[in-house]
C-alpha cells in the first residue's frame, strides 16, 4: 500500500488537534503550566529512587494502588472502593469519556474551561452544550450550568473550581444546587483546591450520588512529571467507571513517592502559602502599571493583557527566558475589534515572580506606542 489509509481513523479523531504545549522546561521563570514552582527536598526523591530499586522490574504493579487507596481513603474519609487513583487527570477525563460520552450524548461543559474536556467529548462524537461566561472576569453563573444541563438533559456536566483559565470559583452553594438539580452525572474537577478556603466538593457525594471529584497532586502537591490524580465517587459508581480504565497504569514508584508525599502535607501547606501570598504581591505590583490589566484569581496562576499583542508579548518574554501562556485559543479570552486577547501567568518563586515582572517591564518599555498590530 503506497499511502496510509488515513480515512480509516474516526472523523471525529482526525478532526482534532494533537495537544502540544510549546515550552521550555530550562527556562528562568516556566511560568505557562501552573506547575508547582519547587520541586520535591531531595530525601523525598531518594524514596522513590530506593523504592524502584526494591521492585521487581520483571513484575506487573498492582492493577489498582492498593496502598495508595488506602492513604487517600483514611485521609479523605472517603471509602476505598469509591476512589480511582489515574496517571494524571488527563487519563481519567479519557476513562470517563469512555464511561459516559458517545454519539450525541449531551455533555455541559462551561467555557473557557481546561481545553481537555472539550476535545475528549467531541472525539466521542458528544454533543457539547457549552455555557457562556457571566461578567467581565469569566466566572460562571451556577444557575446557568444547571439550566444548560435540564434544558439538554444532559449525561455529563463538568465543572472546575478554581477554573483554569480564569481563576474564578463557584461557591460551594452554587455546586450543591448544581449536583442537586442535574440530570446526570457533575463532575467537579479541583485541580487547584488547595489553593481555595472553605467546604470542599467531596462532602456533596454523600448526599448526591451523581456526583464525582477529581483532583490531581500535579499542582500544589508538585508531582507533575509523575502523574498521578484521583476520582472520588460513591463505591458503586466507581465501580462502573473503574470497566472503563486501562490496568496497571499507575507504577510502584508514582506509588511510592506519593505515599512520601502525603506525610510531608507541611510541604505542600508551605508552597500553597508562599503561592498565595506571591500571587498577591505579583497583583499588586501589577495594579501600579496601568496599561495593564489583570484578573483576579483564587488559584497560582491570573489572567493578564497589556498593550501588547499576545503573541509578540508571549515571543518576547520568551526571549528573557520567561515562559507564559497565550490563551487566546479560548474564544473568551481572543482578542476582540478594540481588545487585546488574554496570556495566563502561572505564579512562581518570588525569584521567578521579580524577574518576571523585570521582563515585561522591559518588554513593555520596548514596544513603541500605537495601534496594535492585531486588531
Ligand atoms: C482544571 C485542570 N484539570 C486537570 C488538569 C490536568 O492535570 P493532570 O496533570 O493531573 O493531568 C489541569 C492542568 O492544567 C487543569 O488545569
Amino acid at each position: 500500500m503506497l499511502t496510509a489509509p488515513l480515512h480509516l481513523i474516526r472523523k471525529e479523531v482526525r478532526g482534532e488537534r494533537a495537544y502540544r504545549v510549546p515550552t521550555d522546561a530550562n527556562a528562568a521563570a516556566k511560568l505557562d503550566q501552573n506547575e508547582s514552582p519547587l520541586d520535591l527536598p531531595e530525601e523525598v526523591k531518594r524514596e522513590l529512587v530506593e523504592c524502584y530499586v526494591a521492585a521487581n522490574w520483571n513484575r506487573y504493579p498492582e492493577d489498582r494502588p492498593h496502598e495508595l487507596i488506602a492513604a487517600l481513603a483514611d485521609r479523605l474519609g472517603h471509602p476505598k472502593d469509591g476512589i480511582i487513583v489515574g496517571h494524571g487527570s488527563n487519563e481519567i477525563v479519557h476513562t470517563i469519556g469512555l464511561a459516559m460520552m458517545g454519539n450525541g450524548v449531551p455533555i455541559v461543559l462551561p467555557h473557557p474551561m481546561f481545553a481537555l474536556y472539550e476535545s475528549v467529548a467531541r472525539m466521542h462524537g458528544s454533543h457539547v452544550v457549552a455555557v457562556d461566561p457571566a461578567g467581565p472576569h469569566f466566572g460562571h453563573n451556577a444557575d446557568d450550568i444547571l439550566n444548560a444541563a435540564l434544558e439538554s438533559n444532559a449525561t455529563l456536566t463538568v465543572v472546575t473550581t478554581p477554573n483554569n483559565p480564569t481563576g474564578q470559583i463557584i461557591p460551594f452553594e452554587g455546586l450543591e444546587r448544581i449536583a442537586a438539580g442535574a440530570p446526570g452525572f457533575v463532575l467537579i474537577d479541583e485541580a487547584y483546591v488547595e489553593f481555595v478556603e472553605g467546604p470542599t466538593a467531596d462532602t456533596l457525594i454523600k448526599d448526591h450520588p451523581n456526583v464525582l471529584v477529581m483532583r490531581t497532586f500535579s499542582k500544589a502537591m508538585g508531582l507533575a512529571g509523575l502523574r498521578l490524580a484521583y476520582l472520588l465517587g460513591t463505591p458503586e459508581v466507581i465501580q462502573e467507571i473503574e470497566k472503563a480504565r486501562l490496568p496497571f497504569l499507575v507504577d510502584r514508584g508514582c506509588e511510592a513517592i506519593a505515599l512520601a508525599l502525603l506525610d510531608r502535607t507541611d510541604l505542600v501547606a508551605n508552597c500553597v502559602t508562599m503561592l498565595k501570598s506571591e500571587c498577591n504581591r505579583v497583583l499588586t505590583e501589577l495594579a501600579l502599571r496601568s496599561e495593564i490589566e489583570t484578573i483576579p484569581s483564587a488559584a497560582n496562576f491570573f489572567l493578564m493583557r497589556t498593550p501588547l499583542a499576545v503573541a509578540d508579548l508571549c515571543e518576547k518574554m520568551a526571549g528573557q527566558s520567561i515562559r507564559i501562556r497565550n490563551v487566546t485559543a479560548y474564544r473568551a479570552l481572543a482578542p476582540s475589534h478594540d481588545e487585546r486577547g488574554w496570556v495566563r501567568v502561572s505564579i512562581g518563586t518570588p525569584e521567578q515572580n521579580t524577574a518576571f515582572l523585570a521582563a515585561l517591564d522591559m518588554v513593555l518599555a520596548e514596544t513603541p506606542a500605537g495601534i496594535p498590530s492585531d486588531l
